[in-house]
């Protein structure tokens, strides 16, 4: 059985470190599964990741409902969590009928990404029973003006007052991004909810990576990934021996295909002779 966002807070009381990566379709979603993930988050990183756009601010919400519904089917009893995508929620109203969408196509909870001035959106979805998850921090949806990052006293300040309004809004996780570490533990201590950090430092309550970053199968390159993998070699590697066993008959083998009846070719073989006299 699935369990809930809020299960999640009992991690923080036992120091359990939350583990979580993005996917955006089934053959990522079932390797994650498989390897006991605990949160599959469906980011809207989707857009430069996967569908090529130059703006995270460019997904919208059919895209995010496509990815969540192939996400789900893969992700087996993994928790799912939906990124909300830009402008998903200016309004009360449009957060909850955008976070009961991306749940009606299969997330657990959805991501709502800003400062303090979304806690009322949050608090309204909250209410309606779906569970979120803050993103403060930088914030890649508004990158043109993005989001404190909290090196100076003012920023700092206004993060953890971010961060706090928040989880009195109902948010049941937060994401921190690209927060200094020792602001990211200050912010850790002081909620009750767990904080997930990316390029936040090692004392946030768990980590989160974008799949085709952390497996080299993406050409960005952040100062806050670990190269887990060199999939482009791989998959590079795998691609040129396909092409050239292909270009000089090593593939396929009769191992790859079937064979009909000697018969059967007799018959097929006339017919199409016959045909060919009409
Ligand atoms: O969209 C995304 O992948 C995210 C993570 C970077 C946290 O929001």
């Amino acid at each position: 059985m699935k369990v809930s966002l809020e299960k999640f807070i009992d991690s923080k009381k036992t120091n359990k470190i939350i583990s979580m990566v993005t996917a955006y379709d089934f053959p990522a979603a079932r390797i994650l599964n498989e390897c006991g993930v605990d949160i599959v988050l469906v980011g809207d990183s989707l857009g430069p990741v996967v569908l090529g756009y130059e703006q995270t601010s460019q997904v919208t919400m059919q895209d995010m409902i496509h990815h969540v519904k192939a996400v789900s089917r893969g992700a087996g009893q993994t928790f799912v969590l939906a990124d909300m995508p830009f402008a998903s929620i200016d309004t009360n109203e449009s957060a909850y009928d955008n976070a009961k969408a991306l749940i009606d196509a299969g997330a657990d909870a959805v991501k709502m990404e800003g400062g303090i001035s979304i806690a009322p959106m949050v608090k309204f979805v909250v209410d309606r029973a779906i569970a979120v998850c803050a993103h403060i921090g930088y914030m890649p949806q508004t990158a043109a003006r993005p989001g404190l990052v909290g090196k100076t006293f003012e920023e700092a300040k206004q993060l953890v007052e971010a961060a706090l309004a928040l989880q009195n809004a109902g948010a049941s996780m937060i994401v921190l991004e690209l927060i200094p570490q020792n602001l990211a533990k200050e912010i850790s201590v002081l909620l009750t909810i767990p904080t997930i950090g990316i390029g936040a430092g090692v004392h946030c309550n768990g980590q989160v990576q974008v799949f085709h970053d952390m497996l080299g199968l993406s050409p960005r390159t952040f100062k806050h990934v670990k190269n887990y993998g060199n999939g482009n070699a791989v998959f590079g590697r795998a691609i040129s021996n396909y092409i050239s066993e292909v270009q000089t008959n090593q593939f396929p083998t009769i191992a790859n295909a079937s064979t009909m009846s000697e018969d059967i070719l007799l018959q097929i073989k006339d017919w199409i002779h016959a045909r060919k006299q009409m």
